[in-house]
């Protein structure tokens, strides 16, 4: 043993340690020597197949229909393979029997967790904890690799302003700077230093770009972005994921300002390629090729090969029997002999897949160890962070005289009624990119509560009222059909049934929200209204007055302005994953303090859509200050401001100061601010910093997050946060010079517990 140790040593010291170890080199250089040697092995027709990738839905589709195209070195990659029986003998077949033995990409939707689901996005982002977040996509990572899937598309990074889009839900919410945090760390969390280590994937970050911004917040539809808004709203999260190192790019299905994304020269070469330096390659959305036609941009199916393939989609996603088909399959190699497409511009998109191949090591390690697989699904500590997480990213919106939290044992409490649609529901604990856990391992909230108090206490059940939405059959095929809708009689006794179990109950926790399918990909909404009859029965709950909690289980915000003032707690859990219920029952009976801050604002009322926190200050004259940007009908302000959130304890902030009153262009200033805990319990504060320039180029947003810190503190315990602002924090994209200005100016900084904060101070910029 000693011997063979010795002579691994001594054989180290030749070769590099990495393929001592049997894996692959995966040093830039290394990687595109081997693509390189490749490529010109290549007939133009496998080079074809390399940039083609299909959906396999195994409850639609059989092996043997993708299995002659693997064989012939006609498709490069394949999306929605989970099971790793399945991974291998696809695997086997480009392995073994393809010409040049290239091994296939298996990518899939790795968003907020594979078997063990954690937090929707939107929710991990109201954690501002981007370590956790790291953490969290790191499981998944594993989880996924371990059943031999490489490649995940995520993170997704659009900036959403408006709650209507269902695909909010997937993003870290309406700023850039919390957004570009939230990207980085998912990256980090991805791929690690090294996707091809062990645990890893390659992160795919999209959908790029201005995606979120659709029109009327229907999803898909167009969208109108300035480059002001683009380069200082929507491109920041995108940047931060390239910064970080992410090894591909998915372009979006919309078009921006009138081109589509995916065939969009400004986004994808001008933005990404030459601005950013991305080395990567770019993969479609589903069809988004073919679509190129339905946008009414490119001519025919061919046609819209060429404008993609030119404007640097390296990879074409197709959809199974897709109407359009495959552009890039059916068309490229005639398009090549008619000189439509050079053989260039197919090798460059050629090269950049084979190159993530080589660097993730799969033709090295092209198989999954089916035997391993289950040891890294749902292990505890797979649980408990996710569990953890769902305490991290709940949001307490309203604790009205200190009802929350409850104390286990309480004589006062021998009976809770939990009521509402997704109060008994494992399914909708974790949200809408949860196509590959068993939902029966996900934890309700009826059940969390049950386990959380024992059997001293009753806890009984009422659904109330049912909500009869038709979202698209795909969601179907993976979260199961929905019970059919309740007859008029059943609607009436159990809505009555509902009531009555609160007026015989002694607390009552009211779970109301979304099915999880109400949210995420074309499940956009035009009101943020509670859905079905949840309202009412929130109003008959409530009229009871019994002390009671609202839950919410939702991917978005929703208009709550009625119980706002009436229900005494409210408690924003998100679509909270895996451990959800129990990690909803340890916040109400405080094994958990709430710390968690809205990512977005939250609007009173569907018609304050759009509401962002970061708007401009326009005409308001002093003399008539009326004539200022307001509706009449309703305050100007949201309900709750972005960053806003309560915990079970209170926070003073004092003493905001700056290194110096005055900075040269370029230099940095720090500033400090002391946070206070001033209650009788221990709990978290997501201390933030934000800015405004008085004056310069162009007009600067009221406010702007340029610095946030989750902190700890014990009763009575102070800590100072500091922050620096520098000139990345100082610099912005002014439409007036078109480009990256630094500018003169005085800037008011702000400190505080959310967007309103109010300890102020304010230092200069001169040249
Ligand atoms: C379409 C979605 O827009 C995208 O986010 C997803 O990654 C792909 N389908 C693959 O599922």
């Amino acid at each position: 043993m000693r011997k063979l140790k010795c002579l691994l040593l001594i054989l180290s010291l030749f070769m590099p340690l990495t393929q001592t170890l049997g894996q692959a080199s995966t040093s830039r250089d290394d990687v595109s020597k081997r693509a390189a040697a490749l490529l010109a092995k290549m007939t133009l027709d496998e080079k074809i197949g390399q940039l083609n990738q299909l959906f396999f839905l195994s409850m639609l589709m059989q092996p043997e229909m993708l299995e002659p195209g693997i064989r012939e070195g006609k498709i490069g990659s394949l999306l929605f393979v989970t099971d790793p029986a399945t991974i291998n003998r696809f695997q086997k077949v480009a392995v073994e029997q393809s010409r040049l033995k290239i091994p296939l990409l298996f990518g899939f939707d790795v968003i907020h967790g594979f078997r063990t689901v954690f937090p929707v996005p939107l929710a991990m982002a109201s954690s501002w904890d981007p370590a956790l977040v790291e953490r969290a996509q790191t499981i998944a990572a594993r989880e996924a690799r371990a059943a031999g899937i490489r490649w995940t598309f995520a993170p997704m990074v659009d900036i959403a302003r408006d709650p209507r889009w269902g695909r909010i839900v997937e993003g870290a919410g309406e700023d850039p700077y919390l957004g570009a945090k939230m990207s980085a760390a998912q990256v980090r969390g991805f791929q690690g230093s090294d996707p091809s280590a062990p645990g890893r994937l390659l992160a795919c970050m999209k959908h790029f770009a201005g995606y979120g911004a659709a029109d009327g917040g229907r999803d898909y539809d167009s969208a109108y972005l300035s480059d002001s808004q683009l380069y200082n709203v929507y491109f920041p999260p995108f940047k931060a994921a390239v910064d970080a190192g992410v090894g591909c790019t998915m372009s979006a299905y919309m078009n921006l300002n009138d081109v589509p994304a995916t065939g969009n020269v400004f986004l994808l070469q001008d933005v990404l390629r030459k601005d950013w330096g991305f080395k990567g390659f770019v993969v479609s959305d589903a069809d988004s090729v073919g679509n190129l036609v339905t946008h009414g941009f490119a001519a025919d199916k061919a046609d819209a090969a060429v404008r993609a393939l030119t404007a640097g989609v390296d990879m074409e996603m197709s959809l199974p029997r897709s109407p359009v088909g495959s552009a890039y399959s059916d068309s490229l190699a005639q398009l090549v002999k008619e000189g439509r497409v050079t053989t260039a511009q197919i090798d460059n998109a050629v090269r950049r897949i084979l190159e993530a191949k080589f660097k993730l090591g799969l033709f090295e390690n092209p198989y999954v160890d089916v035997s391993a697989v289950a040891s890294h699904h749902n292990t505890p500590e797979h649980r408990q962070l996710a569990r953890v997480a769902a305490q991290r990213s709940a949001v307490l919106l309203r604790n009205e005289g200190n009802l929350l939290p409850l104390v286990k044992g309480d004589a006062k409490v021998s009976s809770v009624a939990v009521i509402g649609p997704l109060g008994d529901s494992k399914r909708d604990m974790r949200g809408p990119w949860t196509l590959a856990d068993d939902r029966r391992t996900s934890v309700s909230v009826l059940e969390g509560i049950r386990e959380k108090v024992g059997p001293g206490v009753k806890v009984d059940y009422a659904q109330g009222v049912d909500m009869d939405r038709v979202y698209p059959s795909i969601f179907a095929l993976f979260g199961g059909p929905r019970p059919a809708p309740w007859s008029e009689a059943q609607k009436l006794a159990e809505f009555e049934k509902a009531v009555a179990l609160a007026r015989s109950s002694d607390l009552v926790v009211l779970v109301l929200g979304e099915y999880e399918e109400m949210s995420g990909e074309a499940a956009s909404h035009s009101t943020i209204e509670l859905a079905g009859r949840q309202r009412e029965l929130l109003e008959a709950v409530a009229a009871v007055g019994k002390p009671a909690v609202l839950v919410l289980i939702n991917g978005r915000p929703l208009d709550i302005s009625w119980a706002v003032n009436r229900v005494p707690a409210i408690l924003e859990a998100w679509h909270p994953g895996s451990e959800g219920g129990n990690a909803i029952a340890d916040l109400i009976w405080g094994d958990a303090t709430p710390g968690g801050k809205l990512p977005v604002t939250w609007p009173r009322s569907s018609g304050q859509i759009p509401i962002y926190y970061a708007h401009n200050l326009t005409q308001q004259p002093e003399s008539a200050p009326e004539f200022k940007s307001r509706y009449w009908d309703m305050p100007t302000s949201p309900l709750y401001p972005f960053g806003y959130g309560l915990s079970y304890t209170t926070f003073a902030y004092s003493n905001l100061r700056v290194s110096k009153a005055e900075a040269k262009l370029g230099e940095s200033v720090e500033v400090s601010v002391d946070v206070e805990n001033t209650g009788r319990r221990a709990g978290e504060e997501v201390a933030q910093l934000y800015i405004h320039q008085r004056s310069g180029s162009a007009s600067r947003p009221v406010h702007e997050l340029k610095g946030f810190e989750r902190i700890a503190l014990a009763p009575g315990e102070k800590k100072t946060v500091r922050f620096t602002l520098g000139k990345p924090e100082l610099t912005y994209w002014s439409s007036a010079v078109k480009g990256w200005v630094q500018e003169a100016a005085t800037f008011d900084v702000w400190a505080g517990g959310d967007s309103t904060a109010a300890l102020t101070t304010t230092f200069r910029v001169v040249r």
